[in-house]
């Protein structure tokens, strides 16, 4: 979730506004605030990878310190977040230490500022015509990947620039990164194999693995993902290598560190780019060479321009010089080198008018609220929803129906409203206030006071049971074909439908009273449940919702487990590190399973199926 850039936004407004006029102590106690709210930021950003700020806001505030700190030199200090890398090290992971430091990017946010750094390149290396590359600038987590005499021998993020999180066993289930370089190269040529090389890149999860991951989220009840950084972030510092394989990330090498001998290093980042290739790694194919300041703002507009259309999450350019020599005798700070710069594309934002909130209840009981707005543009896609998350979102952000609000695609993808446009707030508006009951089947409503989830905790209530068998008759499940919303709609509504066996119990009669049939349809429709019967088991486990069981888990668990049955023998063990130990399963896994099959509902509902002749084909278990 990456919101609420306004209140910091009207900070920072005012703030400018009167920065020449204050007094060295309100420098000083605005840089001691800016400073801890930076630090906070950064700890839910690089290390709990749940920032709760757009990018935009947080440089903002990184720019207000520094110009601070620029004007008032007492007030700075020597751990100034300005100066520092935000530091992604989880406490997790043993740190291994870089053979050469790991640094970041300059950035700049305007046409003005690139060229004036394209103007210091030509200045300082006092040439006319300065070689340029200009990448994508990948948003994901940066990486170092270690390949000693051509073998992959570790995988380390960041961290503070120094030494980071060693990763090593997660990266290892990245399909598309090869653990050995390849010797000779396409063209037969043989390649040169550094003894040692850091190569640097970032991990990613590409966008059609992002929505994949959304569309399962969401058929599974819960709230989507905002940002694919933030599940490539989360899904790296897993503890369970088998989830992150899971998860399809893919990694794009696009600098190097340590290189020895050094003598064999690239002389441009052309040629580095070219190695990587010819070596079969993943490396960047998608670059500009530029030779002027108007190529290289043509050069980034493109990808600006183009960034929708490509596979990959990309929140801006970077512009590197293309020699190596020239990058030497620019060198660099202790955070950036002084040869590259990034530029960030600017979010693309507009301003609607919310119709009203809803509230949807999902398959597990929770509510959440979804702003109904009047449709715009944004992106290249009219945007009629946002989702508002929470009641904390809503009482952070104070939005109202009626309200005017700003809209903004988060992480560039998910529209999110970022903000109230106050002074076109209707005068009669009133706060949004949270139901007490559920809307649906008015049962009250529960959730502690520091808890920004509210649950309807009526397991019939009927808008999860619609749910619930949306999800069961999905495709991504048993696939009952011809059970869509509607129908499941009028069996829940008008036949009681109450739950997944009732599916099972349905008849020729049940369906005409309810006006669906009889006929060609409902014999059809009846066909296509008793068919589900025999969907392989992984479907059905997937199916029945358990809480942080997707498909991927869901084909895990139906490898070690023969059937339903044995399934819920285990899941209804005591002791849920029990069924850890004895099949393998990761703990999370299983105590998600434990979890579920705790509540007798639960329990019957898989016994009811079985009695109901429900038989799951299986697939290969494993030996
Ligand atoms: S070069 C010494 N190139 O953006 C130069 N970084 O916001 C190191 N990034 O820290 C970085 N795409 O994690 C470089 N084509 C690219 C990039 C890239 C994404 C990341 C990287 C960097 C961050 C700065």
């Amino acid at each position: 979730m990456r919101n609420a850039w306004l209140g910091p936004l009207l900070l920072i407004l005012t703030f400018s506004a009167t920065a020449r006029g204050i007094t060295p102590q309100q420098a000083q106690d605005r840089v001691g605030a800016l400073r801890a709210e930076l630090g906070h930021h950064d700890d839910l950003y690089y290390r709990k990878a749940e920032p709760e700020i757009t990018d935009a806001v947080y440089d903002r505030l990184k720019r207000e310190l520094a110009d601070l700190e620029q004007a008032f030199p007492a007030a700075a200090a020597a751990t100034s977040p300005v100066e520092a890398i935000g530091d992604d090290r989880t406490g997790n992971f043993p740190v291994f230490r870089h053979r050469e430091s790991m640094l970041s990017l300059e950035k700049s946010y305007s046409e003005v500022e690139l060229r004036s750094f394209y103007a210091r390149l030509v200045r300082q290396l006092g040439r006319g015509d300065v070689t340029c590359v200009v990448e994508p600038k990948f948003d994901g987590v940066a990486i170092s990947v270690t390949y000693e005499r051509g073998r992959l021998i570790r995988a380390v993020t960041r961290g503070n620039g120094v030494g980071g999180d060693d990763v090593t066993a997660n990266v290892l289930t990245i399909r598309a990164l090869p653990r050995e370089m390849r010797r000779i190269a396409p063209d037969g040529s043989p390649n040169p194999i550094p003894d040692v090389v850091e190569l640097r890149g970032e991990i990613y999860l590409p966008l059609a693995e992002f929505a994949r991951i959304n569309r399962e989220r969401e058929a599974a009840g819960e709230v989507p993902y905002a940002h694919p950084r933030n599940v490539a972030a989360g899904t790296l510092k897993q503890l369970d290598p088998e989830e992150v394989a899971g998860r399809g990330l893919a990694i794009v090498l696009y600098g190097w560190g340590a290189w020895e001998p050094a003598a064999m290093q690239p002389e441009s980042q052309q040629e580095f780019h070219r190695r990587v290739n010819r070596w079969g790694l993943p490396g960047m194919g998608n670059y500009r060479t530029v030779r002027t300041a108007d190529e290289m703002w043509t050069a980034v507009q493109g990808f600006g321009r183009d960034r929708r259309k490509l596979a990959y999450p990309v929140d801006g350019a970077v512009v590197k010089l293309d020699a190596v020599a020239g990058q030497r005798e620019l060198g660099a700070s202790d955070h950036a080198p002084h040869w590259a710069m990034a530029y960030k594309f600017p979010p693309e934002r507009t301003e609607t008018r919310v119709k009203v909130i809803s509230l949807q209840v999902g398959r597990t009981g929770v509510l959440t609220p979804v702003a109904e707005l009047a449709p715009v543009k944004l992106g290249g896609a009219t945007v009629s929803r946002a989702s508002l998350h929470n009641r904390a979102e809503i009482a952070r952000l104070d939005i109202r129906a009626g309200d005017q609000v700003y809209l903004e695609k988060a992480g560039e993808i998910i529209p999110a409203i970022v903000g109230v446009n106050v002074a076109r707030r209707p005068t009669e508006s009133r706060p949004f206030v949270f139901p007490m009951v559920c809307p649906v089947c008015q049962t009250a409503l529960v959730g502690e006071a520091d808890e920004s989830a509210v649950r309807c905790p009526n397991d019939g209530c009927p808008a999860q049971v619609r749910r619930r068998l949306q999800h069961f008759a999905s495709a991504a499940c048993v696939n009952i074909a011809g059970l869509g919303p509607a129908t499941i709609d009028a069996l829940v509504t008008r036949g009681g439908l109450k739950g997944l066996p009732g599916l099972y119990r349905l008849r020729r009669e049940d369906l005409a009273k309810m006006g669906l049939g009889p006929g060609n349809s409902s014999d059809r429709l009846l066909a296509a449940i008793e068919r589900s019967k025999q969907a392989e088991l992984w479907r059905f486990i997937y199916g029945l919702g358990i809480p942080r069981v997707g498909s991927v888990a869901a084909k895990e668990l139906a490898r070690r487990f023969d059937g339903l049955e044995a399934l819920m023998a285990a899941g209804a063990s005591p002791d849920s590190t029990g069924i850890a130990s004895t099949d393998g399963l990761s703990p999370a896994l299983a105590s998600a399973l434990a979890t579920f099959f705790a509540e007798p509902q639960n329990r019957t509902v898989v016994s009811e199926l079985i009695a109901c002749g429900v038989r799951p084909g299986q697939v290969a278990r494993r030996p």
